[in-house]
């Protein structure tokens, strides 16, 4: 079976399918980021905040109060929520790091490493899909998952993350107060919900430049934004349309393969080998399948059980993103440099599945810094210091290694695709 040369580290069985257990817990994660200045709620009044889709982002079966949002904040930095008491949501959304771990992939409790790189949880309110491959619609169905994944926070099940925050009398007089009933699975995913609706993240210099500051945005970043919405095509998905700029979003809400290392697989025997073993629907074994096991490489297949949908994944939102790396769902890319060179040599591997819009750009090295100065003014206030510092990091690291560069397929033709096998 494909995931045999992994097996010696196989530690859990899902009917047949073999989870890849992390490497020997050799480390643990760090002690539970606190919640400081940065995991306030945000203003609404940031300019480039869309009034109408933070209205429209909540949903009627939750509405925000400020008693609430306080208790979210609460259970979202608290431990205990996980089976043994080391990791809160917030150990791999710090937001210390634009609420994102820094890490590959993350790691859950006793040093358990996942497959899937954690994504920033500022700006999810507007997500019309939660995870890389969609496979939660709400904040509040997303909020269960990691609490009973096994290399996240490891709870047998929901009601046991309820009874072990049940126990503290302070939190049974809380959700008294806040949902006038006694504390439920429910109520508990609708606190942390209703939290990560107030992590709003705007007012950036691309806002304020968009806002009409001509000069918010240096002339690099200015040049990387025309080359986003032309000769990139990056607005052929990171766009709400292909035909209207979209200063907001970054996202077309939906799936792409575009290519990130879907060669180490053997994607097509591992999709026929999902096929069978995970029944439509059932998203703890799905979450289970994406985050422990080699089945993540398939994206939204995992979801869809469609063909076209091997090996894709969620456009991203672009806000903060220079915070956020490593890049791609697996980590892969260490910096923006090597996400553009990624682009540039229009992925090219042999791959059946990739999408249409993936090809080679021809971006010289100076288009690539101004797509990447662009995609650095995407960063919030809050984060400006780092921002700084971290772009220079990257750029240091990208004057030396460019493990993605491939000049000679940017410039050449489009390669030939190959066809899907058949069945
Ligand atoms: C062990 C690390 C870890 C813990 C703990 C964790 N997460 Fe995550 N989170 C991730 C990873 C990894 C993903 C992406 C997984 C995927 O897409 O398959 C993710 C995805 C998300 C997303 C989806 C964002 C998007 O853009 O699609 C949200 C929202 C989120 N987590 C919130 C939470 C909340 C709330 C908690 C606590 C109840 C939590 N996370 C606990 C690692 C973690
Ligand atoms: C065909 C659709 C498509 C096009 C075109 C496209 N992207 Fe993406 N982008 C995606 C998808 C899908 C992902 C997530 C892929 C993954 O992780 O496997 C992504 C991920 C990214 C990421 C990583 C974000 C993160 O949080 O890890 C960055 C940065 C990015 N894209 C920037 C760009 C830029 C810049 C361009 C233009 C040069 C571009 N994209 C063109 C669909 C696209």
């Amino acid at each position: 079976m494909p995931g045999g040369r992994l097996c010696a580290a196989c530690f859990v069985v899902l009917g047949t399918v073999s989870l890849i257990a992390t490497q020997q817990a050799i480390t643990k994660p760090g002690p539970i980021p606190k919640a400081g200045p940065l995991a306030r709620p945000r203003s609404l009044q940031q300019v480039g905040v869309p009034a109408e889709a933070t209205r429209a982002a909540i949903p009627p079966d939750n509405p925000q109060t400020p008693e609430k949002i306080v208790l979210g904040e609460r259970l979202f930095f608290d431990g205990r929520l996980s089976a043994d008491g080391t990791v809160a949501c917030s150990t791999c959304h710090d937001p210390a790091r634009a609420f994102t771990d820094g890490r590959p992939t993350s790691m859950g409790i006793k040093g358990r490493i996942g497959q899937r790189n954690a994504p920033t949880v500022l700006n999810a309110l507007y997500n019309k899909t939660q995870f890389w491959d969609g496979r939660a619609t709400t904040l509040e169905e997303q909020a269960g998952l990691p609490i009973v994944n096994p290399v996240e926070m490891g709870q047998p099940s929901l009601g046991a993350a309820v009874a072990q925050i049940e126990a503290i009398p302070e939190y049974r007089e809380r959700f008294q107060h806040v949902f006038g009933r006694p504390l439920n699975g429910p109520d508990l995913l609708r606190a942390i919900a209703s939290y990560e609706r107030t992590l709003v993240s705007f007012d950036s210099p691309f806002d304020h430049f968009v806002a009409g500051s001509k000069n918010a945005m240096d002339a690099s970043a200015q040049r990387g934004w025309e080359l986003f919405n032309t000769r990139g095509r990056c607005n052929l998905c990171h766009a709400l349309t292909d035909t209207k700029r979209d200063p907001t979003f970054f996202t077309d809400n939906t799936f792409h393969n575009i290519g990130v290392l879907v060669v180490r697989h053997n994607v097509v025997a591992l999709a026929r080998q999902a096929e069978q073993l995970i029944k439509s629907g059932d998203t703890a074994a799905i979450d289970q399948a994406a985050i422990q096991s080699e089945m993540s490489a398939l994206g939204r297949f995992l979801v869809t059980k469609k063909e076209p949908d091997i090996a894709s994944f969620k456009t991203p939102n672009l806000r903060n993103v220079l915070l956020t790396g490593p890049y791609f769902h697996d980590g892969s890319h260490a910096t923006l440099w090597d996400v553009m060179d990624h682009y540039n040599k229009g992925a090219g591997l042999k791959n059946p599945y990739l999408d249409q819009d993936i090809q080679p750009l021809a971006l010289t090295e100076g288009d690539i810094d101004d797509v990447v100065a662009f995609m650095a003014s995407l960063t919030s206030p809050d984060y400006k210091e780092q921002g700084i510092k971290e772009l220079a990091r990257q750029r240091a690291l990208s004057r030396t290694t460019r493990p993605q560069r491939d000049t000679a397929r940017a410039f050449g033709p489009k390669p030939p695709q190959p066809k899907p096998p058949g069945p």
